[in-house]
């Protein structure tokens, strides 16, 4: 059998009914997955530098990958529901991008270091408890079922995600 057959062979067949994942949890769960990685950050010991400047990578990595998501799908869908919103979304997004930059100019045996990582920290669980208890609730609320169907898509694209439930 040719390698070709046997991926062809080992294809799954498609449901014929398919309900993509909820826009906003897939946005929920990479909070939650950058909020883990800070707590590891902070279990971690003062003079751990190499495991930091290594969590600290993954930090930066998924949260780069989260805002550029937020910024290309979800804001300018909804900058007409709540502008005031979106525009402090992306302030706040601007604030995180500056501590990053000063973060990756800084050695993380450099007693700075860790400091500027708190601080992002903050910044993050600022604004994750500002989408989370405020901006999504409404704007779960407030698009309709299509939008929302077609923000998820979007989303889900973007992250390559095969992760879709039977109705
Ligand atoms: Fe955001
Ligand atoms: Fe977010």
């Amino acid at each position: 059998m040719t390698t070709m057959s046997k991926m062809m062979k080992r294809e799954p067949k498609k449901p014929t009914v398919m309900k993509l994942v909820d826009a906003f949890s897939i946005l929920e769960d990479q909070h939650h997955e950058i909020n883990k990685l800070f707590a590891s950050f902070e279990a971690m010991g003062q003079k751990a530098f190499l495991r930091k400047s290594k969590i600290v990578s993954e930090i930066v990595d998924k949260l780069n990958r989260h805002l550029r998501l937020e910024e290309e799908f979800l804001y300018p869908r909804v900058k007409d529901l709540d502008e005031e919103m979106v525009l402090e979304s992306y302030e706040e997004h601007d604030l995180v991008k500056q501590m990053i930059e000063k973060i990756e100019h800084t050695d993380a045996n450099d007693p700075i270091y860790q400091a500027r990582v708190i601080v992002l920290k903050e910044l993050v669980e600022h604004h994750v408890g500002e989408e989370e208890n405020d901006f999504f609730p409404k704007l779960r609320k407030k698009l309709r079922k299509t939008e929302k169907e077609e923000l998820a898509a979007d989303l889900g694209n973007s992250l390559h995600l095969t992760r879709v439930l039977k109705m």
